[in-house]
């Protein structure tokens, strides 16, 4: 029963849409296990440049099925959106499977997420606005609604149900009046809830022939030994428990979340393929303790086309952080790392990595579980020479230059975990591999 998760091993945007669609062509199924539309998964193949929020990296792989599990919450209107752009570029879709069980988010999770931000002022996550966080803070209340439920005979009137609770929520955000009675304000209370209900109730109508029952399917494969690639998305430091709380996304985003949210059983994992880029970035706010200085960073973002995918944001850009990037590997067990966009340091004389942090003027080697305390970290780096010289053409371990492979070592010493490939440019090829993946 091979099930192979492939998860962020930083802050996100490691590029592991090039990961699994790397693997992809060599499994059966590829599901995606948590989060929603706020990744952005790029995928650059043939047939032109994916960017993916809610449909797996597997679809564009053909007689690969690809499922978004129970653990992933659906906006229908962006996935439909997704499915309209993959179709109109000639991908075949008739296979997707939408799970039963994944919840949905609403458009007033949507505004909920931007009037929480707005409320927290200075201390604003940076979230990306996709009603991320009150999807699941419903879920977690067992307020949400599934596809199931939106979809079943009495749908239409749990939506709406569901809507006046949000109305009343999103109006204790006026004046500071929780619960304020049911005035109309223009401000918080733009759409009209019926026909609100009704644009939604149609577009999961056009979802219905996506849906069905995930987990058996899933089970199926596995039971056939298929092999089934479980698809993370954001990644380790962003993870709701273990990640740098407050700053962080509202799901599981470490192995555990891609199991709880695809419901495999963790005797089916034969591997955890940890993604890291050779330099860290970071969207939204919160500390990152081995951000590059300014200069640095805008060199890197350059060669690194390094703005979000989903919100077009510029990520911030640091040296690679050994302290995080240990947590991450203790956090999910990886049996083998990918270690993405190395070419973008070849021009760079010299090169950083953040060995540990000193605190209060202390050495410590962990990441302390206080935001201010992890922003209150001075990086302790040590230097490698770089290459300067091109590594886009490289294809085999004998072609990257001597101080690549030298860096590539020390990586793979500092974290623990043997470097299975190197990704040298976004196209398919563009890869070396040092040892198998799987
Ligand atoms: P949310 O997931 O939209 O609630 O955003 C919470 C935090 O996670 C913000 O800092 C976002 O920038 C970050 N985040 C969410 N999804 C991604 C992603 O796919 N890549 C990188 N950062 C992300």
């Amino acid at each position: 029963m091979p099930a192979i998760a492939v998860v962020g091993a930083q802050w996100g945007d490691e590029a592991k849409g090039h990961i699994i669609d790397l693997l992809a062509g060599r499994a059966s199924l590829v599901v995606r296990c948590q989060g929603g539309p706020n990744a952005g998964h790029t995928v650059v193949t043939e047939r032109g440049t994916f960017r993916l929020h809610l449909v797996p990296c597997g679809a564009l792989r053909p007689g690969v099925r690809s499922v978004i599990g129970h653990g992933v919450v659906v906006d229908p209107f962006g996935l439909l959106e997704e499915l309209d752009t993959l179709a109109a570029a000639g991908v075949e879709l008739s296979s997707l499977l939408l799970s039963e069980r994944a919840h949905l988010i609403m458009p007033y999770h949507r505004r909920l997420d931007l009037l929480e931000e707005s409320a927290r002022g200075e201390a604003a996550i940076g979230t990306t606005g996709r009603g991320i966080g009150p999807a699941y803070a419903d879920k977690a209340a067992r307020a949400g609604l599934r596809v199931c439920d939106a979809l079943s005979p009495s749908g239409r009137k749990e939506l709406q149900r569901a809507a006046q609770r949000a109305r009343r929520l999103i109006r204790s955000f006026d004046d500071g009046a929780p619960g304020a009675p049911d005035a109309p304000n223009p401000n918080t209370d733009p759409v009209d809830p019926v026909e609100e209900v009704d644009r939604y109730v149609e577009a999961l109508e056009r979802l219905r022939p996506y849906v069905g029952d995930a987990l058996t399917v899933v089970h199926d494969a596995l039971d056939r030994g298929e092999t089934v690639l479980l698809e993370g998305a954001q990644a380790a430091l962003l993870d709701l428990d273990a990640g740098a709380y407050p700053f962080v996304t509202s799901s599981c985003t470490t192995v555990a979340g891609a199991l709880a949210g695809s419901g495999i059983p963790p005797s089916a994992l034969t591997g955890t393929i940890g993604v890291y880029k050779a330099y860290p970035t970071r969207v939204g706010m919160g500390p990152f303790p081995s951000e590059m200085d300014a200069e640095t960073g805008s060199r890197v973002r350059k060669i690194g086309h390094e703005y979000g995918a989903t919100t077009g944001r510029p990520r911030r850009c640091g040296w690679f952080d050994a302290v995080t990037a240990r947590y991450s590997a203790r956090l999910n067990g990886y049996s083998a790392v990918a270690l993405t966009h190395l070419d973008v340091f070849d021009t760079f004389p010299t090169l950083r990595l953040c060995t540990g942090y000193r605190l209060r003027g202390e050495r410590i080697d962990r990441v302390p579980p206080l935001a201010a305390d992890l922003a209150a970290c001075e990086p302790i780096y040590e230097e490698m020479p770089g290459w300067r010289q091109s590594t886009a053409g490289a294809r085999r371990a004998e072609d990257l230059p001597r101080a690549a492979g030298a860096f590539i070592a020390r990586v793979e010493e500092l974290v623990g975990v043997p470097v299975a490939l190197v990704t040298v440019g976004p196209e398919r090829d563009e890869a070396v591999s040092l040892r198998p993946l799987l």
